[in-house]
């Protein structure tokens, strides 16, 4: 789908996960919010943790940058002790809110099933979702990757109708390739992606299939990015430990620039 590459601006999101405290997240926004002219074709965001979110949206937010959760849950409220709802996250500052990363899904039990109801509260709090999915490297090893992929595109959109997909952006994370430092070679990841948009064409059609865009993460660098990003159904990156560092993060996002 080459010809709707155009169609698609380029996007990077940094992903902190448990990393920063207060400070150290204002200092982080203060010297991207500098550097934001040198970027000005790529859309950005930052996905903190939540005690430094309001911070970071403060300063990052006006300046058009996307400010994501990391998780949230689908209820509007109630006994549920540790997790926020989607208006907290608005409440915050958030624009976007991260859903189904393969940390949360393999290391704190969230379901296919739970994702399926995350999607529809998140839109309709007027948050963007980041709907994370890959495979492990059994899957990968037994043939299985497309299929974990379909699956995994299916359920988290089975609530969310066709005209609301388009706003939805997709991140294909192998998670053997997350802080391993083994990246998916550039064929590697295109292949999983010009799958994801036959996948997404088949749920929503494909004039929105076309809109999507579909995020590669997975040990993403400053030396390996711009060959991924050059691939027609890359749209941009899902950026773990090179996020962390302002110099990295702005040279991962100067590479998904349009050429
Ligand atoms: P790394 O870039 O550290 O591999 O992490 C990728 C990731 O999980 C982003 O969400």
């Amino acid at each position: 789908m080459t010809d709707d590459a155009d169609a698609r601006a380029p996007y990077v999101a940094g992903n902190w996960k448990m990393h920063k405290l207060r400070g150290e997240a204002t200092a982080f926004a203060l010297a991207l919010a500098a550097r934001l002219d040198e970027l000005d074709e790529v859309d950005l965001a930052i996905a903190p943790p939540l005690t430094c979110l309001a911070e970071v949206a403060d300063v990052l937010a006006p300046l058009g940058v996307g400010v994501l959760g990391q998780n949230a849950h689908a209820a509007a409220g109630g006994a549920f002790t540790g997790e926020v709802t989607m208006a907290m996250l608005v409440d915050a500052g958030a624009t976007g809110v991260l859903l189904g990363h393969s940390e949360r899904r393999q290391l704190h039990g969230e379901t296919d099933g739970a994702l399926a109801e995350k999607l529809p509260a998140a839109l309709a709090a007027g948050l963007e979702p980041i709907l994370c999915i890959g495979e492990t490297e059994a899957e990968r090893d037994h043939g299985a990757t497309e299929a974990r992929l379909a699956a995994q595109l299916e359920a988290g959109l089975a609530n969310v109708a066709a005209a609301q997909a388009a706003t939805i952006v997709v991140a294909y994370e192998p998670v053997w390739a997350i802080g391993t430092g083994k990246t998916a070679t550039p064929e590697q990841a295109q292949a999983a992606h010009a799958h994801i948009r036959a996948v997404l064409a088949a749920l929503v059609g494909d004039e929105v299939a076309a809109l999507i865009r579909v995020l590669y993460g997975g040990s993403v660098k400053p030396s390996n990015a711009a060959e991924l990003f050059a691939q027609p159904d890359i749209d941009g990156g899902l950026i773990g430990g090179a996020a962390l560092a302002v110099e990295d993060f702005v040279a991962i996002a100067a590479a998904a620039a349009p050429r």
